[in-house]
């Protein structure tokens, strides 16, 4: 069993001292960080979009997980690439052709992801399963931080184990939306392997101490 990734969601952080916060999360021990894309469209909210990432790209090593909340995202998957993303993660709702456009996500070189909505269904993972780096378990409704966790996420993370389990394959689980250190034992213990963080993450510093709390969280 690989130790829990946690990976902050820039969200919730100091969005006028985006390079400060990125070099306090890697000092801090993180190895990955959140980036929430949003469209004002796919969501009703809107955040940053490439040049904002590229800019960032030169200040950090931080493995950049891009989540992208934006319809159609299959215009803008180079872009996304281009300006650093490491981990590109498209929502199966907002894709037409979700086969083709993961084959192009990992063509540019980013790692293929998708997230799924909290009302989506398992099921359409089926065939692409295999070639995904990573599953985004999407726990509140996407658009906003700070909302609260919606508990049938634990069973749809449990049985998304068990669909990898069956086919041996090596994608992981993530969780978005509403973790805290109080749910991430028991989301651990259901399958879940990097966690995103927003609120509950940044409003806590020292950073290194609520990573600790995290890791420790994960233990119990
Ligand atoms: C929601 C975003 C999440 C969110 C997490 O649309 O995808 O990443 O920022 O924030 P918290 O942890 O506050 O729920
Ligand atoms: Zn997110």
């Amino acid at each position: 069993q690989q130790e829990l990734i946690l990976s902050p969601s820039l969200l919730a952080s100091d969005f006028s001292n985006l390079a400060g916060e990125l070099s306090a999360l890697e000092e801090a021990g993180l190895t990955w960080v959140h980036w929430d894309v949003m469209d004002g469209s796919f969501v009703p909210n809107i955040t940053f979009g490439p040049p904002i990432i590229a800019g960032c790209r030169k200040k950090s090593r931080l493995f950049f997980d891009v989540h992208l909340m934006i319809e159609e995202p299959d215009r803008y998957l180079e872009d996304f690439v281009r300006a650093g993303a490491d981990l590109l993660c498209v929502h199966a709702e907002a894709c037409r052709h979700l086969e083709r456009t993961l084959s192009e996500i990992a063509r540019l070189g980013a790692r293929p992801a998708v997230a799924l909505n909290p009302h989506t269904p398992l099921e359409i993972l089926e065939y692409v399963l295999p070639r995904l780096d990573m599953v985004l378990i999407m726990s509140v409704n996407p658009g906003f931080g700070g909302q609260k966790f919606i508990p049938f996420s634990m069973e749809k993370i449990r049985r998304l184990k068990s669909m990898i389990a069956a086919r041996d394959c090596k994608t992981l689980i993530q969780v978005d939306g509403g973790v805290t250190p109080e749910n991430t034992g028991e989301l651990v213990q259901c399958g879940a392997d990097v966690l995103v963080s927003g609120s509950a993450f940044f409003a806590h510093p020292p950073y290194r101490e609520r990573l600790k709390t995290f890791i420790n969280a994960a233990r119990d």
